[in-house]
């Protein structure tokens, strides 16, 4: 029964997604970079059913510098005119500034893979207070005692920070002062996407950021939504953002990989009500205390069935309620939702270039200007 209302909703999705496709077209300029560093080399590619075919390989650097934002299609206006971020933005200041940031996630994903989960949610948290700026890798100091960082939807969970201070560090002795730790961080996360999906999901992302001076741990409570949040709330959260409803269906896809602390989701478990697949919940129960506090919280893995794989298994584990937040089901509180839901299950090809396509949305929000922007000399700190 459940399984028949499925069907009928996927094959009315499809006739949706056959008739959106020509619109998509122009946004698929970014092509892969080249996937020849990873492990692995990506499986061949499931035929497209959708059009607009996949662009060729090119090589790293070629890129052309006139190509449109991909943020053509859905606007963010710019909060203060000037920035723009430019795919190859590198090329003349520091020409192997991408490849040296891309070794250092390799390196770093070698020996930890789930390290690209939390490179992936930097980068969100980046983005989402005081836009793409490297805030929230400022440390506490004594004229800001209470940073991004030291929020509670970012400590402790939050983590990658090593990573982007080892990328920094080898591009100052390259380029010293050239590149920004807001764009080591958008690259960083573009790197673990290919890394983690295997080079299914390679996408170009276009740079300029400069790094921000303002951190707030209120800010961060005020603009990142918490799990708890249902799906008008959600919707809101991202529109502030000037992401829609598609974009957050697609980037929740991110909770495919990774862990959560069980503090994050005891709100779902028994006794308390929730929709929660009951042998999930079970499951979880054994792992989690009844009562997380600080010094008792573990963590369990998001994606019970492939948790360092970026693929489309999170839409499954969702159509089985084996999610963790009200958050991730939220996504089947609407019959529009349900439809991406399913979409997004069923056609992986498609979910993995609209993320590639969200991420970069998501990355271009709120740039910085010479005005209130800077290149850091360190990520932790602001320059003098
Ligand atoms: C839609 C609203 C979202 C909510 C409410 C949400 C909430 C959360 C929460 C509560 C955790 C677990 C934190 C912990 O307890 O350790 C988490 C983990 C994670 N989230 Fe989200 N998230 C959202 C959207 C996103 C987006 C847009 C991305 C990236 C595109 C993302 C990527 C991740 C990743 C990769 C992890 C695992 C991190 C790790 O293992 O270090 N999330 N999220
Ligand atoms: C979501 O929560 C808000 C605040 O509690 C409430 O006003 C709203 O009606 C809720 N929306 C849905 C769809 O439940
Ligand atoms: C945290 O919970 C554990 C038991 O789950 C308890 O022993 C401990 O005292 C608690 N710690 C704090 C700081 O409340």
């Amino acid at each position: 029964m459940a399984n028949t209302l499925a069907i009928v909703i996927l094959f009315a999705s499809l006739g949706a997604v056959a008739s959106q496709a020509p619109a998509a077209a122009p946004t698929e300029s970014f092509q892969g970079s080249s996937p020849s560093d990873i492990s692995s080399p990506p499986a061949a590619a499931p035929s497209d059913t959708f059009g607009s075919s996949a662009p060729g390989p090119s090589p790293e650097g070629s890129a052309p510098s006139t190509s449109t934002p991909p943020s053509a299609m859905s606007p963010i206006p710019p909060p203060s005119a000037g920035t723009k971020l430019r795919v190859g933005f590198y090329r003349r200041s520091c020409p192997r500034a991408e490849k040296i940031v891309r070794a250092a996630v390799w390196k770093a994903l070698s020996k930890s893979p789930v390290i690209g989960a939390g490179l992936i949610r930097l980068h969100f948290h980046d983005c989402f207070v005081q836009g793409c700026d490297a805030s929230v890798l400022l440390d506490p100091t004594a004229s800001n005692p209470q940073p991004e960082k030291l929020s509670p939807p970012n400590f402790p969970s939050l983590r990658g920070f090593e990573v982007i201070d080892a990328a920094k560090k080898a591009l100052e002795k390259v380029c010293p002062g050239k590149v920004s730790c807001a764009d080591i961080i958008a690259f960083a996360s573009r790197d673990a996407s290919s890394i983690l999906s295997r080079g299914r999901i390679s996408f170009r992302m276009p740079a300029g950021r400069l790094d921000g001076r303002v951190s707030l741990s209120s800010e961060a409570l005020q603009f990142l939504p918490p799990p708890f949040f249902n799906l008008s709330q959600l919707i809101g959260s991202f529109k502030a953002k000037n992401l829609d409803v598609d974009d957050l269906v697609v980037l929740s896809g991110a909770h495919t990989i990774g862990v959560s602390h069980c503090s994050s989701f005891t709100d779902r478990l028994p006794p308390n009500p929730s929709n929660m697949n009951p042998a999930f919940a079970t499951m979880l129960q054994r792992k989690c205390p009844a009562n997380p506090n600080i010094t008792n919280d573990p963590t369990v893995v998001q994606d019970i069935v492939t948790p360092n794989r970026l693929d489309t298994r999170y839409y499954t584990n969702l159509l089985k309620h084996n999610v963790l937040f009200t958050s991730d089901a939220a996504l089947l509180t609407s019959r529009r939702t349900t439809r991406k839901v399913l979409q997004n299950a069923f056609i992986p090809r498609r979910w993995e270039r609209k993320f590639a396509r969200a991420m970069v949305k998501m990355a271009a929000i709120e740039i910085k200007t010479a005005a209130n922007g800077e290149i850091r000399n360190m990520c932790r700190v602001v320059n003098n």
